[in-house]
């Protein structure tokens, strides 16, 4: 294969291969994680580390806190959240694929957390009471949530007044800003080194590597609401949910692989065009793309080339406000206090 230099994005993704279809099945969805869960446990660290690291800082999570994880998959950012809230405090991963939650538990264990808890829930009907959190973070996830505004006025019932929920969503570039100005600035002196160095970019990478040997899925791989102007769509959804926006911006690095056989495992279990595409094929079919992948990613490194994957995310802060608006029988409108409990 030759060394492609494709714009790198995680998710969302407005790639040619991403088909038009209206039809987006959350079960179906889930249930692709199932299959990719010890892959993506496997690399998720390496790309998403300082992104859990930043939601957890913009949650303004304290020691002793209670904290949820909407759409937590293996559980990154509810473990960074466990360690932010200690021993006195608790946080909750909640995740529709049982295959993302078993992989999460485990790593858990393995690290000795004992004040963390994963729970099989629908984003869209989150089974706390109200006013149960003070804290709700949700890392790359939103995009598969078909009923955004439900997910997050769900977040909202189950959060504390004046308290915060950070929802962030995959852009491997910064939106706009001149943090795109400095990214593309690092991305046109690699792709100058690309003269004399071959490279691959992850998403394009195993994008056009699937675009050649696979047909495309009849059904969208994102919920419908994401295809067009997501970060303003996001924003829109998270103020029309009762949040006061008090924050934006953008976090993402450009790590580099060193093994062309987790290049190929991170991209086929991340990116959900690639994992909807590949996991479903038999064992012996996909061994075979596999091996040319690999062979063609080792030739890469071979010739001293580099595999990268640009990872990042768009972080949106809101804020519960500590007060509502009551409409009073006299016909005024009144501010109280929201109750807590
Ligand atoms: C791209 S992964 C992100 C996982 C994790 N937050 C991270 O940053 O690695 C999206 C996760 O959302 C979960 N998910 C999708 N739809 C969901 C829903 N309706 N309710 C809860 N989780 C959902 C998927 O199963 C998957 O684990």
């Amino acid at each position: 294969m030759a060394a492609t230099v494709a714009m790198g994005i995680n998710e969302p993704m407005s790639r040619k291969s991403v088909p038009e279809a209206e039809h987006f099945d959350k079960q179906e969805d889930a249930g692709s994680f199932d299959h990719a869960a010890s892959y993506y446990g496997k690399h998720i660290e390496k790309l998403s580390a300082p992104l859990a690291v930043r939601i957890v800082e913009w949650a303004d999570i304290t020691q002793g806190q209670r904290v949820l994880d909407v759409g937590t998959g293996t559980g990154i950012a509810a473990r960074c959240a466990a360690r932010a809230v200690g021993g006195q405090g608790k946080a909750f991963g909640i995740d529709l694929s049982d295959g993302m939650l078993d992989a999460a538990r485990y790593e858990s264990d393995r690290q000795g957390l004992e004040n963390i808890r994963f729970l099989k829930m629908d984003s869209e009907e989150l089974g706390f009471p109200d006013h149960h959190f003070d804290a709700v973070i949700s890392l790359c996830a939103v995009a598969h949530f078909p009923h955004l505004d439900v997910a997050l006025r769900e977040i909202r019932r189950s959060l504390r007044p004046g308290r915060k929920a950070v929802v962030a969503i995959g852009a491997g570039r910064p939106p706009w800003g001149s943090g795109l100005a400095r990214y593309a600035i690092g991305r046109l002196v690699k792709m100058i080194q690309s003269a004399f160095q071959p490279q691959l970019w992850a998403p394009g990478a195993i994008m056009d590597f699937v675009d050649s040997r696979e047909p495309e899925l009849p059904t969208a791989i994102f919920a419908e609401w994401q295809k067009r102007d997501p970060y303003r769509r996001l924003c829109l959804a998270i103020q029309e949910a009762g949040f006061e926006i008090d924050g934006t911006g953008w976090t993402g690095h450009t790590p580099c692989f060193d093994s062309a056989l987790d290049f190929w495992e991170a991209q086929i279990s991340i990116v959900t065009a690639a994992r909807q595409r590949l996991l479903h094929l038999g064992a012996k079919r996909l061994a075979v793309l596999r091996d040319e992948f690999v062979a063609s990613a080792q030739r890469v490194l071979d010739r001293n080339g580099r595999l990268y994957y640009p990872f990042g995310a768009y972080f949106v802060r809101g804020r519960v406000p500590d007060r509502t608006l009551k409409f009073r029988s006299d016909g005024e409108l009144s501010e109280r206090p929201v109750r807590r409990q």
